[in-house]
């Protein structure tokens, strides 16, 4: 049994797809007739039902991939390719705090709404204030604005919302993010993870040159590209078109606090009578030069090896 107001997706005989919260009251128009909601509510996820004139559809649980392409959209909106890697750098998750900017038609903010769960929150902020207003509009027709605050401002101007500061990680998609990278140090916690989504490598070099002077370091630059094959057992080859650009997304990270200043400790008291020769026994410290760790670590370094390569 689907219960009222839980979203789900109706797959007509020809693969068309309706995103809809449940209404059990409601029946629903569709070219092959109608079909009653309360039928559907009653069949349950992985059913299907027939509309009056007898056509079946599908019916299934939306997954956060469904509620992306389901947006309404008069923005670009960013593509599920680089929504899924931007929620794994900035580390999205349930309890999570994260700033977007801009909302935009609110394709990203959907995706960082359902990763906050009920206990984190995503701050959202739009100029404009009809993408605001849609941005809401597709949170609310996911069932997620709940978790959502959204703010209509201008960032590079007015700066991220009081409320919204010392969030957990903050991701732009905006004309000129170099514009607004000093809010953005003061918006989220020591060390957050940021990230930009930007259209065109000059856009991308503006950027570099704001990181550089900023509070931000640990930068990276890529783009993610997807190829599609045609679903052909025995023809299996790649479709012959492709979305071929998207955007390019940067990454870095807040530099943290700075350490405490350093005290060398004091050199141990010797019980040892003046003059006698220091111990050679065979423990070394550290400033008798590279233990193993340390020697291991500066082969890893000279042959390129990083923590995080190929992340
Ligand atoms: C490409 S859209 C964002 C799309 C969004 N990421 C999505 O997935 O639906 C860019 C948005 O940024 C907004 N924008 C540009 N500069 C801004 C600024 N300085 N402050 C707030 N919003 C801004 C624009 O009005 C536009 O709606």
């Amino acid at each position: 049994m689907i219960q009222t107001g839980e979203l789900v997706l109706l797959i007509s005989p020809e693969g068309k797809r309706y995103l809809r919260p449940l209404d059990p009251a409601q029946a629903f128009h569709t070219q092959e007739g109608l079909l009653k909601m309360d039928e559907v509510a009653l069949a349950g996820f992985g059913a299907c039902v027939r509309t009056h004139k007898g056509h079946p559809y599908r019916i299934l649980k939306p997954t956060l991939h469904d509620c992306i392409k389901g947006v309404k959209r008069l923005t670009t909106i960013m593509y599920p390719k680089e929504i899924g890697y931007v929620l794994l750098k900035l580390g999205a998750g349930p309890g999570r705090r994260i700033i977007e900017a801009g909302s935009g038609s609110g394709g990203l903010t959907t995706a960082l709404a359902w990763m906050a769960g009920d206990t984190g929150r995503v701050y959202t902020c739009e100029k404009r204030a009809e993408f605001s207003k849609l941005a809401r509009e597709n949170l609310e027709r996911n069932g997620l604005a709940q978790r959502v605050s959204f703010f209509t401002r201008d960032v590079s101007e007015e700066g991220f919302p009081e409320e919204a500061h010392g969030a957990d990680a903050l991701f732009l998609d905006v004309r000129e993010p170099s514009d607004c990278l000093e809010h953005a140090a003061r918006a989220v916690c020591p060390g957050a993870p940021v990230g930009f989504l930007l259209p065109t490598t000059n856009q991308i070099s503006d950027l570099l040159r704001g990181l550089e002077t900023s509070e931000f370091d640990d930068v990276e630059v890529l783009e993610i590209m997807l190829r599609r094959y045609k679903p052909v057992a025995d023809r299996l080859r790649p479709e012959d078109r492709m979305v071929a650009h998207t955007g390019f997304l940067v990454f870095a990270r807040h530099k943290g606090l700075p350490p405490e200043p350093w005290t060398p400790p004091a050199p141990p008291e010797s019980d040892a009578a003046p003059g006698t020769p220091p111990d050679s026994g065979t423990e070394s410290g550290p400033e008798t030069g590279p233990g193993p760790a340390a020697g291991e670590h500066a082969a890893r370094e000279a042959s390129g090896d990083r923590a995080d390569a190929g992340s």
